[in-house]
């Protein structure tokens, strides 16, 4: 048993704690208890964090959203779109879509993503991206209780 709020709200404090600057706002509504791996789900939470916090501007939106049967989180940043053609692989190993000059040997392995799908459907949930002009938002739906 899980209370998605207390690990949104610890996942931010964590963030937090590596980029004081960041600007990240919580939003939590309804009901977010649910039976999940609580460990798992802060390295999907600190995941999606750090890469709006490196890759995209302005404020950070995380929000969770109790439905029913399921939770959902959004973790949404301005920025930069990702570019099309990077989409369908985003989620894929060792997949990185940002400029060259993020390539280099400080850069992330392009496995972060890729292990964010794995908690995902680890969990029978999903994880989708979009991205244009008005920002990057990443949501993850999770039934309360998986199989
Ligand atoms: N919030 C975001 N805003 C813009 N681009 C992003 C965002 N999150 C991920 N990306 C892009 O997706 C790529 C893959 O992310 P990830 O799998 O976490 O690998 P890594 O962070 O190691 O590069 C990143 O290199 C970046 O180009
Ligand atoms: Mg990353």
């Amino acid at each position: 048993p899980q209370d998605m709020g207390r690990l949104c709200r610890d996942a931010v404090d964590e963030v937090r704690a590596s980029y004081p600057d960041a600007d990240i706002r919580l939003r939590l509504t309804d009901e977010l208890h649910g039976r999940w791996d609580g460990s798992r789900l802060s390295q999907l939470l600190a995941n999606l964090l750090t890469n709006a916090v490196r890759y995209g501007t302005g404020p950070i939106v995380v929000e969770a959203a109790g439905h029913d049967g399921q939770v959902i989180l959004t973790v949404s940043n301005e920025g930069n779109p990702i570019p099309g053609r990077a989409l369908p692989t985003l989620f894929d190993p060792l997949t990185r879509a940002g400029p060259a000059d993020r390539r280099g040997t400080a850069a992330g392995m392009g496995l972060g993503l890729f292990i964010c799908r794995c908690i995902a459907s680890a969990h029978q949930g999903t994880i989708e991206v979009a991205s244009s002009e008005t920002g990057t938002s990443f949501t993850v739906r999770l039934p309360r209780s998986p199989a």
